[in-house]
Formats: structure tokens, sequence, C-alpha cells
């Protein structure tokens, strides 16, 4: 949306030009609107997975703005002199599920005619306004927290072609379907900096999109990022998604990777994720702290994964 003209109303708080997660709107001094919307392709055939997947997905932008869901819509595309209806409704089912786990309603939605299916939400959400997670706030000496393993995209991929183990595929599912509503509120107890969700751009890109929001470096320990189990060996077998090669040309002028990785091992970077986990950027006092109370609460993959240091000459990202 670039080259559109910017909004002037001063209650919009979060708006398009730092390409954060979700618009914020403030009503009140007390109460602001965080409203979004995400739809995707099935990734896997199991309807009512789907559902919860894609709601989770559109649910988690809320989470990375420090917002609470309140309502949303479905937006759906069905093919459906293709499909049977009962397909449609363990869609919507699965979806019910997690807006449901999310504490928010479904208020109602709209759906088109379409060959391939698509689902999502249009989710409000409210927030304080003075406690807005926005993308860029990393302060230099802060620490980053990821808190879900990385590979969904590439897992996916090649489910298509039967590589992945049923383990693997259904420790992938247990993830994606995860709502960032606990870790939300674990980190909510604390100073949050900056705060994204990774998605469709990959580590790399939603990294990147912090950094230069916040006019500061990230470092990334490539050792410290949790992937998710079978994703690295699919790389490795040559595996790949539709996304890689953009994500990768989007960041490529901006990052350097200060020790020489196989071009497979660096994909994982550039791997789409579908309802991946939030980036948060925090003090470093409490951040061991903050990350144990993540782990207690069974956000077990969450990890510090780097640290923001002062803008300086060169790459915005450095994998270390
Ligand atoms: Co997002
Ligand atoms: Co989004």
């Amino acid at each position: 949306m670039a080259g559109l003209p910017q909004n002037q109303d001063p209650n919009l708080l979060v708006g398009f030009d730092t390409s954060d997660d979700a618009g914020v709107y403030r009503l009140t001094d007390e109460i602001a609107v965080v409203t979004t919307a995400d739809f995707i392709t099935p990734p896997v055939d199991d309807p009512y997975r789907f559902g919860e997947i894609a709601a989770a997905n559109a649910l988690g932008d809320v989470y990375a703005m420090g917002g609470r869901p309140v309502a949303c819509l479905n937006l759906v595309c069905f093919p459906s002199r293709k499909l049977p209806a009962e397909v449609l409704q363990q869609i919507v089912a699965g979806a019910l599920g997690k807006i449901t786990e999310a504490g928010a309603v479904l208020a109602g939605g709209h759906s088109v005619e379409d060959d391939e299916p698509k689902f999502g939400l249009a989710v409000t959400g409210v927030v304080h306004p003075k406690r807005v997670w926005r993308n860029s706030g990393a302060q230099p000496g802060d620490v980053l927290v990821l808190t879900k393993p990385i590979g969904s995209g590439v897992l996916f991929n090649a489910n298509l072609k039967g590589w992945v183990s049923d383990r693997d595929l259904e420790a992938c599912l247990q993830i994606v379907s995860t709502l960032n509503r606990g870790a939300a509120e674990v980190l909510a107890a604390d100073t949050v900096n900056a705060a994204t969700d990774v998605t469709g751009f990959g580590l790399a890109g939603h990294a990147f999109e912090m950094a230069k929001a916040s006019r500061a470096c990230l470092e990334i320990d490539i050792g410290a990022v949790p992937v998710m189990n079978g994703a690295l060996k699919m790389y490795r077998k040559g595996m790949s998604t539709g996304s890689n090669d953009l994500n990768r040309r989007l960041v490529a002028a901006d990052t350097v990777f200060s020790r020489k990785l196989p071009p497979w091992h660096e994909q994982i970077f550039y791997d789409p994720q579908t309802s991946g986990g939030l980036l948060v950027s925090i003090p470093e006092a409490g951040a061991r702290e903050r990350i144990d109370a993540l782990h207690a609460a069974g956000i077990v993959h969450a990890a510090p994964i780097g640290r923001v240091i002062g803008r300086r000459e060169g790459p915005y990202l450095s994998f270390l």
C-alpha cells in the first residue's frame, strides 16, 4: 500500500505505514480497537483442522498488538458445487473452537463461490491505547524471544509429496493451531518494547520489519532459533516453498550471515509460517524470568534467539 496517501486521523494509532500486524484505532483514552483480517488456503486436507489453523492465524495479529480478540467474522471462499456442505461446516466448527478458546465470539461473515477453498477471519480486538505492542519499539540491549518453532511452510509443502512422517506433521499441526494467547498473557506481565508474529515473510522478513520500524539492528543466533522436527531435513532434501525465494530477496540487501551456511540451511529463515509464534523484544533485565514463565505456562518452545543493537551502517539483520 506504499504510495497511498497516509491517514491523518490522530486516533489511528497504528496504520499501514510500519507494516505492523493490525490497525489500531483509539476510541477513548481507555480503549482502542485492533482490526485485522487474514485468510489462507488449506495447509492440510482435514477441514476441521484447516478451520482451527486459519482462525489461530487470523487471531494472531490481535495478540501481536497486545490486544484481546472480541468479535470475528468468517471470510469464506468455497466451491459449493464441488465440495459437500459438511466440509464447510467442519471448517467453521474448527474456527469456532479457536474463537471460543480466545474468549471471542463469531458475529457473522461473508462467503463467495471460488474454485479453491480459502478461509479466514476478520477480527476485532481491544487494547488499552497506552499498551499497544508495536513492531517499532525495539531498544538496544533488548533480548529477542520467539515463542514457537519455525518450519511449518516447508513441512506443509513436503507433506503434499508424502515426505513428512505422521509424527512430525502432527507436531507441526499442534504448534500452528495453538493460539498465541497464552504467550501474550505471560509477556504482558512485564515490558514488551516491540512485538510481531512470524507469518508469511518468515523469521527473517518479520525480524527485518521490526528492525527497520525500530531503527535498530537485530542479531539472531542461528543455533538458538527453535525449528520444527523434520523441517531442516526437508530443505536438505531439496524441498522449498513458493515464498522462500521472494522472502529471501525482500531482505537480501539488509541481511548478513556471519558464517557460511549451506544454502538449504539458510532457507529455514525464509520459511513462510502459518500462525507462527510471537517475536518480541524485551528488556534484558527480567528476560530469563519471562522465558521461564513462558515454559511454565506450557509455551515449551519459547527461546531467546538474539538481541537488539543500536542502528549502525550496513545490514539491519545479522545471523551469527
Ligand atoms: Co502478523
Ligand atoms: Co497478518
